[in-house]
Formats: structure tokens, sequence, C-alpha cells
């Protein structure tokens, strides 16, 4: 059978989504949090993205935190979670019950949302274990993580203009070296792209990007947001601000600083946030490195 098509033209005006990653609450930096949350209150996206690491460690008083700063938004909310949301030095927990600290905004946890001919559809990108690898910071899209995503764009109506959100960028090999990245990524992103997914937004880099992924399903969109933490790699705190109009995608990166957007976009996904020190990393072109690598504790 073939699949769905989704992207008809039946389209009531623009829709504004702010894409907002890598809050980690521990090391949050305030002015940032509050420059966003200023904007939401101000400008009312039609929804937020929240794309993982809500907090550093996984600890109850930073859950509690995120957690507050989450609940405080007056707009939909939709949150993925991010490899530092699962409690890393509670193994029991981290086995048995991971999520159990979201509690308090459990209702929002990975879950869709349908806005006017629109739906934000989520895909889990992290695991409790990696038998492939240690540490397990890295993306692993299951089997069944995929199912549960392909499965929701699906039983959409058709015409649905569909975003996904997740975690970890999905491509699954460093361009540089064939490093392996997310797990099941290739087979993830030509899946998506069959669908027509206007674009896959994620996290976990801390520097913004904006990028065409070729798959053997044709293009495919991936739309990474920056830090709004302590924790900076090579651009100031930032989130994305993302307008779709009909078939289009405008992607802004907000900052503090009144950096372009261009200045602040990454022309290739690195392995993570930390700052690039190795020739041949990635760097934005405003090329704010910290000369100190941040605090992960
Ligand atoms: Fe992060
Ligand atoms: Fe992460």
């Amino acid at each position: 059978m073939e699949p769905p098509m989704h992207g008809k033209a039946n389209w009531r005006g623009p829709l504004r989504l702010f894409h907002i990653s890598d809050i980690h609450f521990g090391l949050e930096d305030p002015a940032a949090l509050a420059f966003a949350k200023h904007c939401i209150d101000v400008e009312r996206p039609h929804a937020v993205a929240l794309t993982g690491d809500l907090t550093m460690r996984a600890r109850t008083h930073e859950f509690k935190a995120a957690c507050q700063w989450i609940s405080d938004l007056d707009v939909p909310v939709t949150v993925d979670v991010g490899n530092h949301d699962i409690p890393y030095f509670n193994l029991y927990e981290r086995f048995f019950d991971p999520y159990k600290r979201f509690k308090a905004v459990a209702a929002v946890i990975e879950a869709q949302l349908d806005l006017p001919d629109l739906a934000i559809v989520p895909l889990r990108t992290t695991t409790r274990a990696q038998y492939q690898r240690f540490p397990w910071s890295n993306g692993w899209v299951t089997d069944h993580a995929l199912r549960h995503t392909l499965a929701a764009i699906d039983a959409l109506p058709e015409g649905t203009r569909v975003l996904v959100t997740c975690h970890h960028p999905l491509p699954e090999r460093r361009e540089r070296d064939g490093k392996l990245l997310t797990i099941n990524g290739t087979k993830t992103m030509e899946a998506l792209a069959s669908r027509k997914v206007m674009a896959v937004l994620s996290g976990h880099i801390h520097d913004p990007f904006d990028l065409v992924e070729q798959t053997a399903a044709g293009p495919l969109r991936m739309i990474g947001a920056g830090t709004l933490s302590k924790r900076i790699r090579s651009t100031p705190p930032s989130f994305n601000s993302i307008v779709i109009d009909g078939p289009d995608i405008h992607v802004t990166a907000r900052n503090l600083e009144h950096v372009p957007t261009r200045a602040m976009q990454l022309d290739e996904v690195p392995e993570n946030a930390l700052p690039p020190r190795e020739p041949g990393e990635p760097v934005s072109p405003v090329g704010t490195v910290p000369l100190v690598d941040p605090p992960v504790y």
C-alpha cells in the first residue's frame, strides 16, 4: 500500500512555533530563559516544542525547576526526553522508572500536538542503555519507537502537514570520519522522507542548524535548536522561531546578542554539544566558542 501523502494545500494562514531545546536546569542561563519566556508571553506562538535535555543530571531539584518553567508557559507545549533527563546516579530508577521525575508535566511528555492542518509528532531517540556502546548519550531510534511515530503519522487525515520532534539529530554517521551517531538514523530519515514530513526538529547539539539531508526516499529537512543554558558550544544561547506558511518553513535563531540567523547556524551536524577543539569540527560562523569547556555537573 502506498503511504499517505501529506502536504496538500488547504491551509488557514501561517502558524508560528517556538522550538526550544536543552534548557539544562542545573546550568540554565536565567537571562536567556527570561528572554524566551518574554517572547512567548508577548508573541503567543501557536505552540512550543521543547526538544529535550531539561536538566543537567536528572536530579529532583533540577526537574522541579524545569517542570515549573514549563508549567508557566501559557501555550500548547510538547516535550521530548533528552539523554540528560534519564536518572544517571540512581540506576534502579534509570532502568525501571526513568520518566518518574517528569510527573508534574507528564501530560506534555512526548505528546502529539494537533494544530490547524499541522501535526507535531514526537519520536523517541533516548534509551536507558545501549548494548552497542558506552556511554549512552547518543541517539538510538529503536524499531518500536520508529513504528510508534510512523503509525501516528499514518493515522493523520490526508493533507495534514507533519513536523517530527526528537532530541537527537538523526544523521547516523559523522561526515568527517563515519563515526556512529544516531543508531537507525538512516532508515528513520528515509521513512520520514517517504511520508513527506516537512521537517525534523531536534536538540542535543547546543548550536542551531537548518540543513537538508538526502535520503533514498527524497530530501528531509533537519532543524536544530541551540541551548538556553550556559553549556554553549559555538553560539550564544538561542531558540528557534519557526513560521509555517503553507508548504514553506522559515526559521529564525533568536538570541539576546542580535546575531543574524545565518551566523548562528552550523552547516554540518557534530557529534555532541562539546565545544569544537579539533580542526575540522563544525563551528558556527559567529564562532562564540568558550575558552574552557562548560561544566557538566
Ligand atoms: Fe544538551
Ligand atoms: Fe542531549
